[in-house]
């Protein structure tokens, strides 16, 4: 089966892209600078699936690595790249820092790339391109506005770079998936998200509040326009995620796409409050959650969910497990890594 190389698949969801490649039967190739991630993710990888990628520690800035890199795995016919730096607030601070990390290396891959017979490449893209959408749910037509973020603007430098590509380079494919809300773990709790330090995303810091490492929960405001009054996202099980991308890769592959750039938007269409978010947890947990109302985030955008046609037609993929599924499955997690 074809050889695979999935860059950041060490990551969250990166690792359980991992497990549905081999699940397929691909063989996958992980590159990771373990940054934000740790080895041990392998060995998670491996009880799940019963098999071991290959694993190449390796920082993409590093351009004579790539090289070398592709060099030794000139028989890689796709990358499902996730390797990036992706906190909101840090890009803000660190602008540099993520143009380089983000861009830099994306334009390491696709040279290397357009050396090989032919490629598939899958962008990790983000709703954030986005920004606050006119209407909603949210198509893929739905225009790409001013970015809020140093990240989100290197999301939308980066599908604007992957596609001046493909329309010289007759033999690269590329598909860009703009991911909503990833949240959840593996149903087995040997994979799930490990973010370091204070997290910056709302699910982890549930979890990390209710197993008691956390005091309590703030809520980012409770003032917007909203039936609750709180932000409203469209939370996608990161396993529903992972299997989104095998669907992808098969569709270059198989030579089913329409065009040598595609996006798909990826959700499940249904849009979750905070506090829709939080009584789900409670209620799939059985703990009562400590959290208090406290001012707006900077930057935060009202309400946000994905259109999921074009996926559901053209890939013939949509999701299957729910917000509980994903809150269950969250808290299974932190039990296990914390407990
Ligand atoms: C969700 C909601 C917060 C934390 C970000 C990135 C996006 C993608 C996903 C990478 C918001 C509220 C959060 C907390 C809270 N990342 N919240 N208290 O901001 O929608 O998206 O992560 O690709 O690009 O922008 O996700 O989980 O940070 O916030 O009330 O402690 O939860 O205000 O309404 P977000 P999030």
């Amino acid at each position: 089966m074809d050889k695979i190389l999935v860059t950041g698949g060490l990551g969250f969801i990166g690792s359980h892209t991992v497990v549905e490649l081999q699940n397929e039967g691909y063989e996958v190739v992980i590159i990771d600078d373990l940054s934000n991630s740790s080895e041990k993710v392998l060995d998670g990888i491996t009880t799940i699936t019963g098999k071991t990628p290959l694993f190449e520690k390796l920082d993409l800035k590093d351009k004579g690595g790539v090289e070398a890199f592709f060099a030794k795995h000139n028989d890689i016919k796709g990358v499902i790249h996730f390797a990036a730096s992706k906190a909101v607030g840090e890009s803000v601070q660190e602008p540099l820092l993520y143009y380089e990390n983000n861009i830099g290396t994306l334009v390491y891959i696709l040279k290397e790339l357009k050396k090989l017979p032919s490629a598939a490449f899958i962008f990790s893209s983000s709703c954030t391109v986005y920004g606050q959408a006119d209407e909603l749910p949210i198509t893929e037509n739905a225009p790409v506005k001013q970015a809020e973020s140093p990240y989100g603007n290197t999301k939308q430098i980066g599908e604007e770079i992957i596609k001046d590509t493909c329309r010289v380079v007759p033999n690269l494919k590329a598909i860009a998936l703009r991911y909503f809300n990833p949240v959840g773990a593996h149903e087995t709790a040997e994979i799930g998200e490990l973010p370091i330090g204070v997290p910056q995303n709302l699910v982890p810091f549930i979890t990390q509040t209710a197993i008691g490492l956390r005091e309590e929960l703030s809520v980012f405001g409770d003032d917007y326009p909203t039936p609750d009054g709180t932000c409203i996202r469209d939370y996608i099980h990161v396993v529903d995620l992972a299997k989104a991308h095998v669907v992808a890769l098969g569709r270059l592959l198989q030579g089913k796409n329409k065009s040598n750039f595609e996006t798909f938007n990826l959700g499940t269409g249904t849009g979750s409050s905070v506090l829709e978010v939080v009584k789900s947890f409670e209620k799939v947990s059985d703990e009562k959650l400590n959290y208090k109302i406290v001012g707006r985030r900077e930057g935060d955008i009202i309400s946000a969910y994905a259109d999921t046609n074009k996926a559901n037609d053209e890939l013939g993929w949509k999701t299957t497990l729910t917000l509980d599924d994903a809150m269950r499955s969250a808290w299974k997690w932190e039990q296990k890594v914390r407990g």
